[in-house]
């Protein structure tokens, strides 16, 4: 039986947070850890969704190869035959596929698509390549037949518009074509969660914390330097109560700073919350959050300078070459069901 696969990727239009760290990477290395024996675990760069928040259009091809880099330098075994690791733009399915889709898709969902609306907001010049990227990330899950997709919070309409894709098709053309990725409670059960994660902006944690902020203080990048994150985090927002208290509602910014603490030790989010409420000092909070950014960010920088590259696109490349076949595979099955092969 084929092994059910277990797929994300984190856009590589500039350095990660620790948002996506967070909220995409580590589970994605815990489930290697855990699953890989008898998961097929799949990795890309969504290249092709770079063009949706700004970009250094000549700095692109390298940043991608960098964001490769992180998962390694996180913990990610390139050794691992179940591991895949590509780039979307590599595999021409992708785009294919997107093409098809879009006519199965419609102009109502995509304009309801939370992150559309927050990113277009009065401006009718937006690219089409936003309103229509919710489609093309369909087409990543549902062309190699996913079932867990372990995104954050922020992804969760997307990945259920994937499913309501795939559901429409099969319907549609009476078949078990697509495989349709689990729903969200699954998918979070299976990352040994209950909800989903959302970092927040340290300037304002109303916001979600955003490689694309325009307020470099409101995100911590993996690229930082250790220090300039220390400071980032002693200088965040947080209520002026007096005392601790994790509510996301009303007290967003020392709630956030606790979540990310959890994660950071790995630690249940009960637990930590048990350890600081009702305590009174601050700044012995973020002291602690900041320990814990620093080492983690000194041991990325570590990992990163010494990591092998050539390893790295050797992995790439054979990746490349097996998923492209499994991808030209499910677009022919899908060509075939919509009219375009005999
Ligand atoms: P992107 O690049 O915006 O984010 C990549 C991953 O990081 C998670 N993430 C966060 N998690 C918690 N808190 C935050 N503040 C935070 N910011 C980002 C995202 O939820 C995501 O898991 N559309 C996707 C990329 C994509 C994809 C796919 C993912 C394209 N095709 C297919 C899975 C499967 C995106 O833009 O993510």
């Amino acid at each position: 039986m084929d092994k059910s696969i277990i797929l994300t990727g984190v856009r590589a239009n500039a350095d990660f947070t620790i948002g996506n760290y967070l909220g995409a990477i580590v589970p994605m290395v815990k489930l290697q850890k855990n699953f890989s024996k008898d998961h097929q675990i799949n990795i890309f760069v969504p290249d092709l969704h770079s063009f949706t928040t700004p970009v250094e259009h000549k700095d692109l091809y390298l940043q991608i190869i960098r964001s490769l880099k992180y998962y390694v330098a996180s913990g990610i075994d390139l050794t691992d035959d179940n591991v895949f690791i590509y780039r979307q733009s590599y595999i021409a399915s992708h785009s294919e596929l997107t093409v098809i889709l879009n006519n199965f898709t419609y102009f109502g969902e995509l304009s309801r698509m939370t992150q559309f609306k927050e990113k277009k907001g009065d401006d009718d010049n937006v690219s089409v390549g936003l309103f229509d990227y919710p489609v093309l990330m369909a087409s990543d899950i549902l062309l190699y037949g996913a079932h867990w997709v372990p995104v954050g919070d922020d992804q969760r309409q997307h990945l259920e518009l994937a499913r309501d894709i795939a559901l429409r098709v099969n319907n549609k053309f009476n078949s078990d074509i697509f495989v349709i990725p689990e729903e969200w409670s699954k998918q979070q059960e299976f990352i040994g969660r209950t909800d989903g994660i959302r970092i927040r902006s340290l300037t304002d944690p109303t916001k979600k914390m955003s490689k694309s902020d325009s307020d470099p203080n409101g995100s911590i990048l993996l690229s930082d330097d250790p220090s300039l994150a220390v400071k980032k985090i002693m200088s965040a927002t947080t209520d002026s109560n007096g005392k601790i208290e994790f509510d996301m509602e009303k007290n967003p910014g020392i709630s956030n700073l606790i979540h990310i603490l959890s994660l950071l030790i790995d630690e249940p989010l009960e637990m930590t919350i048990k350890n600081w409420n009702g305590k009174t000092n601050y700044l012995e909070l973020k002291q602690a959050v900041a320990d814990e950014i620093k080492i983690l960010l000194q041991h990325l920088k570590n990992n990163m300078s010494n990591m092998d590259e050539s390893e790295l696109m050797r992995k790439l490349e054979s990746s490349e070459y097996l998923m492209r076949d499994v991808a030209v595979q499910r677009l022919y099955k899908i060509q075939q069901a919509v009219g375009l092969r005999p």
